[in-house]
Order: C-alpha cells, then sequence, then structure tokens
C-alpha cells in the first residue's frame, strides 16, 4: 500500500527522472488557418497520385475492421524489386521516425541510471561538454561495456529529433559539428571533434536538414568505409536531390538508409517509412517493433505510390524548378540563400533578425520555421509550395521590405 506521503506527492514524481527532465521533440506548427501559406513543415504542396487515392477508396472497405499484414509484406516485396535487394533488407514503420527510435533501442546499449545523472551532474556543474566528450568518464561510471556501446552519435545540425531519441533511450549523445557551410568535415577534422568509429549509432541527414545541403555518396563512403558501429544515413530529402546513397547500405553491412513516403510521396498523414539495411540489423528491428506497426490504408497508399512513379517525378521536377525560381527571387531581395538539394531552403535574411521576419510573414499569413539555436538562429526554413504559394511569398516578402524602408 503507499503511504499517505508518497500518494500526495505530485503524479509527475511518478515518472523516471529522466522523463521529467526530458525536452520533447518540438515538431512544427499546423495551424488551421484558411488562407494560410504553410511552408513549415516540409510537406508536399501536390497531392498523392490519382492511383494513391483510388487505391484508398477501394480500400476503405470491410476489411477495416481486420488488423493490417503485420510485416507490410507487399510492401517489402515492391520496395526490394525498386531497389534490387531481397525483402530481407528491409523493414517499414510508422513513419521513419519510428525506426529512427528503435534503431536506439535495437543498437545503443542505455546508461544505468548512476552514469546519466552523474553526466547531467557534470553539465549542471557547467562540465558537460568535457565530461560527455571524455569516454573515461563514461567507462569510469558503467564499467563494464566499451563507452561507445552507449553512445548515439550525430552530425550537428541537423534532424532535431536524433538529441531526444538518445535522451529517452538513456544514451550518451555525442553531438559532432558539421562545417560552418554544413558540408561534412574532413576525416581529420571529425577525428579532432571527437568522432567515434566505434559508436553504437550514429546519425547522418543526407541532405542534411536543415540546410538543404546535398553530399555525395562519395564523400559519405568515405565516412562509412572506415566506420565499425551502425550509421543511418537519413535520406528523408533524397528525392529533391540529384543523388542518393542506397548502393552503401548494400555494400556495407553496418550502414542502414532511412526513407520516408511523407516527404516526395505526400503521404504525412499516413505514416510509412522505411529502412534498407543488412538484414540481420533489419531482423533485430523486426524484433522489437509493434506487432502491427504499419497502418493498413499506409501500407495500401504506399504500394500505390511506388506503382506511379512517373507522377511523383514530375512533381519532384516542379518542386525543384520553383526551388530554383525562389531562391533566384529571394538573393535579389538581398537573401543569402543557401545551396539546396531538399524541397526546402535555408536563408538568411537582410535587414532585420531572422525571428522578426517570421513574424513579419505571419502577419502576411505566410507561415516558415525558424530555429532558435545559437548555430541556427540568423536563418529562416522555407518549404517549397506550390508556385502560387511561392509567388504568394516573393509577393509578402517585397512587401515587408517595402513597408520597412528607411
Ligand atoms: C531528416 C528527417 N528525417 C526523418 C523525418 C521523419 O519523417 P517521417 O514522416 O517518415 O517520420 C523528418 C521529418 O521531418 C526529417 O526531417
Amino acid at each position: 500500500m503507499p503511504t499517505r506521503t508518497s500518494r500526495e506527492q505530485a503524479p509527475r514524481f511518478l515518472v523516471r527522472p529522466i522523463i521529467q527532465k526530458l525536452q520533447g521533440y518540438v515538431p512544427g506548427e499546423q495551424p488551421r488557418i484558411s488562407g494560410l501559406v504553410k511552408l513549415n513543415t516540409n510537406e508536399n504542396p501536390y497531392g498523392p497520385s490519382p492511383t494513391v487515392i483510388r487505391a484508398l477508396q477501394a480500400a476503405i472497405n470491410g476489411r477495416l475492421r481486420l488488423y493490417p499484414n503485420p510485416t507490410a509484406e507487399r510492401l517489402r516485396q515492391k520496395l526490394a524489386v525498386y531497389h534490387h535487394c531481397a525483402p530481407e533488407n528491409i523493414i517499414v514503420g510508422n513513419g521513419s521516425d519510428e525506426l529512427l527510435a528503435l534503431a536506439t533501442r535495437a543498437f545503443v546499449e542505455p546508461l544505468s541510471g548512476l552514469t546519466h545523472y552523474a553526466l547531467q551532474a557534470g553539465a549542471h556543474a557547467g562540465l558537460g561538454q568535457s565530461i560527455k566528450r571524455k569516454k573515461s568518464a563514461v567507462v569510469g561510471l558503467d564499467g563494464a561495456l566499451a563507452p561507445s556501446r552507449y553512445a548515439v552519435q550525430y552530425l550537428n545540425p541537423g534532424y532535431s529529433l536524433y538529441p531526444v531519441l538518445a535522451a529517452i533511450h538513456g544514451a550518451w549523445p555525442k553531438s559532432i559539428p558539421l562545417r560552418k557551410d554544413f558540408g561534412l568535415p574532413s576525416r581529420e577534422t571529425l577525428r579532432k571533434s571527437g568522432w567515434d568509429l566505434d559508436a553504437a549509432l550514429t546519425y547522418i541527414t543526407t541532405p542534411n536538414a536543415p540546410s538543404g545541403r546535398g553530399y555525395t555518396s562519395l564523400e559519405l563512403e568515405q565516412i562509412c568505409a572506415r566506420h565499425r558501429g551502425v550509421i543511418v544515413l537519413d535520406e528523408a530529402y533524397v528525392d529533391f536531390g540529384p543523388e542518393h546513397a542506397l548502393g552503401l547500405a548494400l555494400k556495407y553491412p553496418n550502414v542502414i538508409v532511412s526513407r520516408t513516403f511523407s516527404k516526395a510521396y505526400s503521404l504525412c498523414a499516413l505514416r510509412v517509412g522505411y529502412f534498407v539495411g543488412h538484414p540481420d540489423l533489419i531482423d533485430a528491428l523486426q524484433k522489437i517493433r509493434d506487432s502491427y506497426n504499419v497502418n493498413g490504408l499506409g501500407q495500401v497508399a504506399a504500394e500505390a505510390a511506388l506503382d506511379s512513379l512517373p507522377y511523383y517525378r514530375k512533381n519532384f521536377q516542379r518542386i525543384m524548378a520553383s526551388r530554383e525560381h525562389l531562391s533566384q527571387q529571394l538573393r535579389r531581395s538581398d537573401f543569402e540563400v543557401l545551396p539546396s538539394q531538399t524541397n526546402f531552403i535555408f536563408v538568411r535574411p537582410p535587414r532585420f533578425p531572422a525571428a522578426v521576419w517570421l513574424e513579419k510573414l505571419r502577419e502576411q499569413k505566410v507561415l516558415v520555421r525558424w530555429f532558435s539555436s545559437k548555430e541556427l538562429h540568423q536563418f529562416l526554413r522555407i518549404s517549397i509550395g506550390s508556385e502560387t504559394e511561392v509567388e504568394t511569398l516573393i509577393k509578402a516578402v517585397r512587401a515587408i521590405l517595402r513597408n520597412t524602408e528607411a
């Protein structure tokens, strides 16, 4: 029986301390404001293909009461044909987010509570960075396993979910800086920054988010070829660039490529993503996922998307053309626009701070994304909308500049 005192405690004390302290992932806003031009979460401005819509409509029938296929078997078979590999190389997830989280649970050893608190206490005392970088601190505290077994390593800036996944799992987060221009650091610089070839799990966002910068598969291979821990190449935006690195997942047994149907295939709402990698790694993830992790309509839609690739390829071309047009127009208005291989651009606006631009654009009913961190706060991330939305944004920018002329 709980004592009177423990029952009177605030319920939050019933939550594990590491979760109490956790800063959860902050997704972009999803407001429902009529007339709002929503360019903040990198959704595709064009809908799914007519084939997908028809397949979904046909699937809304008596079978909704039944569980979906537990392993997304047909979708995996189709993906295997598409990627010239075996279905055993593929796991499908409830969005790629689910798979990124499963990877932490399958490959990374959580720190014991004691070590975790010691690292946190170090952080409080201002020792965080030095302690976090010191393998010996982790070995000394946790003892039994090599420190790399606890490490979730990622290049920063990258997808801001990675550190949250590490924190949820109670892993050792290792943030390694990209170059100032968001390029991949040389091997030598990586080594000096503490890059761990044995880190249990390493995430690389490629093309990079939020900068949009693309990396060649040659550059990525230079990192993967020498690596010994698991590397996930997160290719969420790969369809909007000239190159992909899927071959690396089939060449190196420790490399996984992550893909999603959310962005390029306009299926954010249905939550379908997948990993391609060595069957041993894929099998480990299959063991720990929920039994029916991918909903039935999502499976139907993703299969139909693979049957309508010409439709989607046209959309990719259209989005890339709009991206170049928007970049050019913003450069004319004195924005610094970074080269992008994604369906968004990363820009440093002129005249006043990016956070002020965020609000001024919002007043004009255009929503973009701003990140407050020290590396990113001078920039705005703008998703590429439809041609009409892009023109609305350009007009809004010009109006703001006109209205604030000295
Ligand atoms: C780099 C990156 N990876 C993965 C995801 C997650 O995609 P999904 O919708 O498949 O969960 C996102 C979503 O914003 C992303 O930006």
